[in-house]
């Protein structure tokens, strides 16, 4: 049992926008006495065009505060922000093994069920060209094929609230339908904004390809690791319902983290308007 830190410290979840909040969802969903803080960095949306350096240090200081607000344990809901900001943010917090990054628990998931598969991974440009998946996977299975694709457009449309509509349908079809993308047996989702578009990716290829969306698969990490913590909170969920227990934070308020955030979470979600970067 870890003695500094308390089962009922909040979970502090990051992504540049709300593409984290898939992730945010499906761990409330799986651990519904869990309390949530999360920031969304819309002042600097979209990260995958930012370099490393930059992202590193959004991540680094998004970090501090989710520490500084007491949480447990932090998400890096963002694959871009995973692939360049992970080791900063382990060292920068001295927080190890309760730092959360989306891309391990995805890889694991690949490695158990299409082992040496040909896999397929769009994200953003920064995801893709760090190469992440393909070394982690190639680590682990030498195999495979991993082949993979940038799709810049996507992030910002679906930010943009532009998903399941004729637009969105027509975007993602002329990204899936790049020959470098023909012929893969699974689909990793590597950007948390895409579960937003799952349906539509899914529409694309039918049943024939599996499309793997990460949010549910970091959920179940995220209680593995507390598990074995001795963090998870087993308190009951607070009687004065989500809004009051559940505190999200952007950088930059915009009208679609609203919306998509009551969507997803069924009730109107406060937003808190906090630029870290002016304190
Ligand atoms: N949601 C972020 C990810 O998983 C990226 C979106 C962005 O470009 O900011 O990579």
């Amino acid at each position: 049992m870890n003695n500094l830190i308390k089962p009922t410290q909040p979970i502090g979840i990051f992504d540049s926008g709300i593409g984290g909040l898939t992730v945010a969802r499906a761990i409330t969903k799986l651990l519904p006495n869990e309390q949530i803080i999360y920031f969304g960095d819309t002042a600097h949306m979209p990260y995958g065009e930012k370099s490393a350096e930059a992202i590193k240090h959004y991540s680094i200081k998004i970090a501090e505060f989710l520490k500084y607000k007491n949480c447990k344990m932090i998400v890096i809901a963002c694959n871009t922000a995973s692939a360049a900001g992970y080791k900063a943010v382990v060292k920068a917090t001295g927080m190890k093994g309760l730092i959360i990054n989306v891309i391990d628990p995805a890889v694991n998931y690949v490695i158990k069920n299409h082992y040496r598969k040909k896999v397929g991974v769009i994200g953003t440009k920064r995801t893709i060209s760090s190469n992440v998946y393909a070394k982690r996977i190639a680590a682990l299975d030498p195999v495979s094929d991993v082949v993979q694709l940038a799709t810049p457009l996507l992030a910002p449309m679906i930010e943009e609230g532009f998903y399941n509509n004729k637009i969105s349908q027509t975007i993602i079809n002329s990204y899936l339908g790049k020959s470098k993308l023909s012929k893969i047996d699974a689909l990793i989702l590597g950007c948390t904004h895409y579960p937003l578009i799952k349906t539509e990716i899914q529409k694309f290829y039918g049943k024939e390809v599996e499309v793997i969306d990460s949010s549910e698969i970091v959920a179940l990490t995220v209680k593995e690791v507390l598990e074995k913590h001795h963090l998870l909170n087993e308190s009951k969920p607070a009687k004065f319902g989500f809004k009051k227990t559940q505190q999200f934070f952007v950088s930059d308020f915009t009208q679609s983290f609203e919306e998509t955030s009551k969507i997803f979470f069924n009730e109107k979600v406060k937003l808190k308007q906090f630029n870290i970067w002016e304190e």
